[in-house]
């Protein structure tokens, strides 16, 4: 396999450091896995995945997506089966952390060709959390390429679901398509990562988005508004706030579930909860799926059913959320095949 291109980053962090055609070269290349799910492509390599939280799909896929391409891949919980890591530079490492994001990143780095880290906030402090310190640390002392497998924001989720929309509409182009990014109780404030993601690839593919959330505490970070907001200016489309579900759903194309914490109480949760819970109407239902455009429905699972989302929504031929999980696998392949076959090129110009 040939480098996607030559220019893309070495990591697969955030989407928004890839170029378009880059983007799209990999979707390209899912398509391709999804056709043939087995190949040669990660023959002898090898992968570390690195949980710092819970996973069914994304552990799932990269394992059997590793082992297809011939590769293998090596699963760690740091904190239960592999030693607590301490990520903030000078400290005095007399907690629980046993050594420090360096060493772990660079010893991983002589054993393994990709290393993956999966690394939700703590929900303490959004102005520490926002810094993506796990990410970026593997990234800034790996000497391999990382992938991101869900920080503050879920790259692999994004490709999974673009392409999933774009086999449901039949056509690569998705502008025009009024999509609708709508917030969902749940009874815990949960990461903004997808929602982050679907922001900033809905708004990369030119869609009309509506970010629809119960008030303006529940916006997202300044970085991913503003990046929306950049994302319409370069590539069409539209950004829209609404708080209003039965204005946002008139006429949508595509309904795209998520359920997050409001950042102006992160950390003072018991605050936010009077808030949340007076917003529990924000389920996704068949009266509001049947405002839209025959629209289609997703959500990057896991999904609690009748709070977020009703049985019916759920088993309805709108909902597009398997096919969607189902598409992690051929994107991270491509991912995976991707990074290893850009190193190998510029390895060998290097040498
Ligand atoms: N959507 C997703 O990443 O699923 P998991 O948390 O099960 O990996």
């Amino acid at each position: 396999m040939k480098p996607i291109l030559s220019s893309h980053p070495r990591n697969f962090i955030d989407t928004q450091d890839w170029s378009r055609p880059a983007l799209d070269a990999l979707l390209a290349q899912a398509t391709a896995f999804k056709r043939e799910p087995r190949g040669e492509h990660l023959r002898g390599r090898t992968i570390a995945l690195v949980f710092f939280n819970p996973s069914l799909r994304t552990r799932t896929s990269f394992e059997i997506g590793a082992f297809h391409l011939g590769g293998h891949a090596v699963v760690l919980a740091p904190g239960k089966d592999a030693w607590p890591i301490e990520f903030e530079f000078g400290a005095v490492m007399d907690g629980d952390a046993e050594e420090y994001i360096a060493e772990v990143a660079r010893v991983l780095s002589r054993y393994v060709d990709l290393i993956a880290v999966r690394a939700f906030p703590k929900f303490v402090d959004w102005s520490i959390d926002r810094q993506d310190r796990v990410l970026r640390g593997f990234a800034m002392h790996a000497t391999v390429p990382v992938i991101n497998m869900e920080s503050i924001v879920h790259p692999c989720q994004e490709l999974a679901h673009v392409l999933a929309l774009r086999e449901h509409f039949g056509c690569d182009d998705l502008r025009g398509k009024k999509y609708v990014l709508t917030w969902t109780y749940h009874p815990r404030p949960l990461n903004t990562a997808v929602a982050n993601s679907a922001l900033t690839i809905a708004t990369r593919y030119g869609m009309d988005v509506t970010l629809l959330c119960p008030t303006d505490d529940y916006l997202l970070d300044d970085r991913y508004m503003q990046r929306a907001h950049d994302n319409v200016l370069a590539h069409g489309g539209s950004l829209t706030i609404s708080h209003d579900p039965q204005q946002a759903y008139r006429g949508a194309d595509v309904v795209y579930a998520k359920s997050w914490g409001a950042l102006p109480y992160f950390g003072r949760w018991e605050q936010e909860k009077p808030i949340r819970d007076a917003h529990r109407h924000f389920i996704v239902d068949e009266q509001k799926m049947a405002l839209t455009n025959s629209a289609v429905f997703s959500h990057c699972l896991p999904l609690r059913r009748n709070v977020k989302a009703t049985d019916g929504v759920m088993d309805s031929p709108a909902c597009i959320a398997i096919a969607e999980a189902g598409n992690r696998l051929p994107v991270q392949q491509a991912v995976m095949a991707g990074l290893l076959a850009a190193r190998a090129g510029i390895v060998n110009r290097e040498s």
